[in-house]
């Protein structure tokens, strides 16, 4: 069965494709057929990382009917067992999907003869990208020691836990629109928490609510530290945990802290991954140590959600766009809040 593994974060920049790259090049190179999905699709730049031309077709081609299947996207690269599918500068209006074209690329890649399938999602919280990351219960999401990043980081998991809930239920569910009103209530000010939301939605659909929120106890997030330069930058992640546990009620493990390493930029340049040219510079070992996790812990069984054509009149994305949420509940956070 093909793995899909989305790699998100909240803040841009932080080295999601070049963390793709590597970890393809070593899990195959620990004998995995891997894909490399290039989905960042306002800024495919996956291929420059790998060295591969961008001359073919990418998932545009799918989105728009040019192409029926994935499989004859796929483009060999220099190493055995990994392929890739270029993401789409080429077609205007790629970056906006909606909902079914959405559908038909994850129902794709689900059919690609890989062990693995590694989605270089797009830097944000835009339903794009949450709706790609939540085809894992346990996608990775990277984060760099610094306090933005990880109160994006924190964002992001926030509207994913949201979402998820919220295609937890059917289209046009009493249970949807409670998880919909609870938000615009948010935005207004009520300051009431994720654990009112799924308490109030346990009391009020004894029936519903139970399996849905099942569903999100097995949301298990895997976060990965990237340019982390000492003992001290470990701790700084460790805050997030505390947050997610503590707000979103949700485990999150750290699954790997890749070092900063200046071998990285100069890789980039020169089109190679580091885990081929060098891979006993810092950054590669990491990836490695990683990828051998990966291997051991594929990731569970991917969360069985409702579609979304239906517009949630822009709430959630309103709400939570652009925005830091400092610790909800609990004294003694004081500044770690956002703008
Ligand atoms: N561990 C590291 N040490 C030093 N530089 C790094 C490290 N990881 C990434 N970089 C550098 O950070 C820059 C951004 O990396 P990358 O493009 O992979 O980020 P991204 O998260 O994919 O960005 P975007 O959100 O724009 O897609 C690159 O120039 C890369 O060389
Ligand atoms: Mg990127």
């Amino acid at each position: 069965m093909v793995t899909i593994l989305p790699i998100a974060s909240g803040k841009g920049g932080v080295g999601k494709t070049v963390l793709a790259a590597n970890l393809g090049v070593c899990l195959a190179g620990l004998g995995r057929t891997v894909v490399l999905a290039d989905l960042d699709l306002g800024g495919a730049n996956l291929h420059t990382c790998l060295g591969v031309k961008n001359r073919n077709p990418g998932i545009g081609a799918l989105a728009w009917r040019q192409e029926k299947s994935l499989a004859n996207l796929l483009v060999e690269t220099r190493v055995d067992r990994l392929w890739f599918i270029p993401g789409d500068n080429l077609l205007p209006g790629t970056a906006n999907l909606e909902f079914f074209v959405k559908q038909r690329i994850l129902r794709e890649l689900a059919r690609l003869p890989a062990d693995f399938v590694l989605l270089d999602l797009g830097a944000g919280s835009s339903y794009n990208v949450v709706d790609f990351f939540l085809t894992s219960s346990s996608g990775l999401l990277v984060i760099q020691p610094e306090a933005t990043s990880i109160l994006n980081a924190y964002s992001f998991l926030k509207t994913s836990v949201y979402r998820m809930l919220f295609r937890s239920f059917p289209r046009a569910s009493e249970e949807r629109r409670r998880v919909a009103d609870f938000v615009s209530r948010r935005v207004e000010g009520s300051g009431a928490s994720f654990l009112e939301l799924a308490r109030e939605l346990a009391r009020d659909f004894p029936a519903s609510a139970p399996p849905a929120l099942e569903q999100l106890s097995r949301f298990f997030p895997r976060v990965v530290l990237n340019e982390g330069r000492g003992p001290k930058d470990a701790s700084l992640g460790l805050h997030l945990r505390d947050m997610v546990t503590r707000n979103l009620g949700i485990p999150m493990e750290y699954v790997g802290f890749l070092l900063r390493d200046d071998a990285v930029p100069r890789s980039v340049a020169e089109r190679t991954p580091l885990a081929l040219s060098r891979p006993g510079s810092p950054f590669a070992r990491g990836a490695a140590a990683l990828a051998a996790r990966i291997a051991a812990q594929p990731g569970g069984a991917p969360p069985r959600l409702f579609e979304d054509d239906e517009d949630l009149s822009g709430a959630l994305e309103e709400a939570f766009r652009d925005q830091d949420y400092p610790v909800e509940e609990g004294p003694g956070e004081g500044s770690a809040g956002g703008p």
